[in-house]
Parts: C-alpha cells; structure tokens; sequence
C-alpha cells in the first residue's frame, strides 16, 4: 500500500497540484459555448492537449484529471493522452463517477452514480496508464439540507469507491463538494461541511480503505454565493484549517481543494493563506478545473491555432497556485 502512498506524494510533492480537465461533454459543451468554441471532439481535444504539452505540466502540475473521452484520445502526433501526460512528468488520473442524479425521497438533493460495473472499467482505464482516480459527491446547504440521508448515502458511494479503486492499484480522489450557491454564512458552512467529512470518513474506515492512499478534494469554507457576509480572506484560511483539522485523521497525506466557482486570483489568494497559516501535517495544495483553465480558454478561444499564448497563460496560472501551494504567493507576482 505504500505504493499508493508514493503515488500521492509524486502527484502533490513540492507544491504541485491537479489540473481537473475532466468537465464531462455537456460541461465542456457550456464552456465552449461561453466563449464561442463549437464543442466538437477535435476542439475539446485540442484546447486540452495545448494544456497537456505546456510546460508547466513539469515544474507544477503532478496529476491530470481527464474524462472518459479524452483518455481514449490520441492527440496531433499520434500519441495517446495518458502518454503524454506521463511523458511531461504528470500522472494521468480519470473521473470514474457518472454523475449526480436525483436522490429519491429527497428530490432537492443528488447521489453520485457509478458503482455498477466499476470493478471492470477501473481494469480498463488502469491499463490505459490511468494512476488516480475522481468520484464527487455533491450537497447543498440550506436550513434543512444537507439531509442526513443525502450525507449518509454520498458518503456510501464514496467509501465503496475507494475501496475498489485501491483494489486496482490506484489512488481515489475523494471529493464531498458542499456546494457555494445560498445565502448561508461561512459558520454554516463550516459546520455543515464538518458533518460531510466526518461522516466519509466513518464509512472509508469502515470499508478498510487506506488512508495513507487516498487524497481528498474538499471545499474551502465560503459564505454562499448570495450571502450578504463578506468573509476577509483570513477568515476563510483560518475555518478551513480548523475543520479540516477537526475532521480528516492524521494519515490522510495530502488534500487538494476545488476551486467551486471562486475566480481565479480568490482560489489562489485563499489557497496561498491556507498554506501561510497550515499548522497541520497536511499538505494543502489545488484540483482546480474552473480556476485554472478559465483565463486560457478565454484567450484559446481568440484564436485556436495560437497554442504558444495559450500555453503562456495557462502557465502563469499554474505556477501562482504552486506557489500558493507553498505559502509564497503575493499579488505582485500577478502582474510580473
Ligand atoms: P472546479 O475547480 O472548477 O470547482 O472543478 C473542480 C472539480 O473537479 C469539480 O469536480
């Protein structure tokens, strides 16, 4: 098992983190669309392989995410994408959930599917080069959500998960994510968020799956999204800290936060704080999708064919949420 754990530490060592490119067709289709992009297999596989080959995949970012689709691609040079990941020093993961769906008897609330037949498709991605895994569980707060079923079950499926994703030889990723959207305050956050994390990993323990193989993507503790609260950047740091210390057991090696909506330069300053103000054992750096890829795919969409400005911003934003990662982040460096 501590084969596992070395896969953990490689993908999130040195300030590294996970770029999460994995947007299934019908998210990859509303960002395209957002920015003009006809979402057509060739562009979704071309604005991601321009990311795959920058050269920041070396010095900042350990682990890729990619959906079903883009792992069985091959890219200009003919090259499969796990093989190129790999090649740019990065570990080739895979999104192995199939989505949230309605959870019935609580029809405001989701539950992640994807159990059925996952022994089988793990075998197959595994022997595509894939090294990690990703299942998200998805909770909304308000007075009476998260409902203690939506928290029992998510956190079911999460444990079942992991425990045949470590059968197969590789890393899950587990990611509750407490949803931003509401008008609730970081406090209820923090304590709505707490329940979650706890309840996971009393269902992890109970399914045997070693801690020291898992990396959990948790969100960072926000006001919501139409609150009136404006929590200072600190404040947020210093919650985040103390619940993921209240809730995640000691040999856990590694988490990696989602970004969940905040834009970039707010997911990186939050980050950066966190790593200035950890007293944990943790290591504490980023599985952005959003909050690395929304300025690149911007200026990508401009013009398509220009892979090396592309590449330029992708860049830049990979290496300041690696500095974050560290603790040295400052906005200075933004405009350098
Ligand atoms: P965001 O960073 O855009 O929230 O995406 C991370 C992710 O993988 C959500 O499942």
């Amino acid at each position: 098992m501590s084969e596992l754990n070395n896969i953990v530490l490689k993908i999130l060592g040195n300030g590294k983190g996970i770029l999460a490119a994995d947007e299934s067709t019908g998210t990859m289709t509303k960002r395209l669309d957002s920015v003009g992009v006809p979402s057509t297999p060739e562009n979704r596989l071309q604005f991601r392989e321009t990311l795959f080959s920058s050269s920041s995949m070396k010095e900042c970012i350990g682990g890729v995410i990619l959906y079903d689709e883009t792992i069985k691609q091959e890219t200009s040079k003919k090259n499969k994408i796990p093989e190129l990941i790999s090649k740019m020093g990065s570990a080739p993961g895979i999104k192995v959930d199939t989505g949230a769906k309605v959870l019935a008897s609580s029809p405001n609330e989701k539950i992640t599917e994807g159990l059925d037949g996952l022994r089988e498709r793990l075998k197959e991605y595994y022997k595509l080069g894939a090294k990690f895994t990703k299942w998200r569980g998805v909770y909304n707060i308000s007075k009476s959500y998260p409902s203690k079923l939506s928290i029992h079950v998510n956190a079911h499926a999460l444990a079942r998960y992991s425990a045949l994703v470590q059968e197969c030889y590789m890393v899950p990723i587990v990611e509750p994510e407490v949803l931003m959207d509401g008008e609730h305050s970081a406090k209820e956050c923090y304590e709505k968020t707490s329940e979650v994390i706890k309840k996971c990993f009393e269902e992890l323990i109970l399914h045997k799956v070693d801690l020291r193989g898992i990396i959990l993507k948790p969100n960072m503790i926000l006001a919501g999204n139409t609150s009136r609260e404006k929590t200072p950047n600190e404040e947020i740091a210093k919650l985040t800290l103390e619940c993921l210390k209240n809730s995640v057991p000691s040999e856990v090696p590694g988490i990696a936060f989602l970004s969940g909506g905040q834009t970039e330069i707010e997911a990186t300053e939050n980050l950066n704080l966190i790593n200035k103000y950890n007293n944990t054992h943790f290591i504490m750096s980023y599985s952005y999708g959003r909050a690395l890829q929304q300025s690149a795919l911007k200026f990508w969409s401009k013009d398509i064919k220009n892979i090396e400005g592309t590449q330029k911003v992708f860049n830049h934003r990979a290496k300041m949420n690696t500095l974050a990662a560290q603790g040295k982040w400052s906005k200075d460096l933004e405009n350098k």
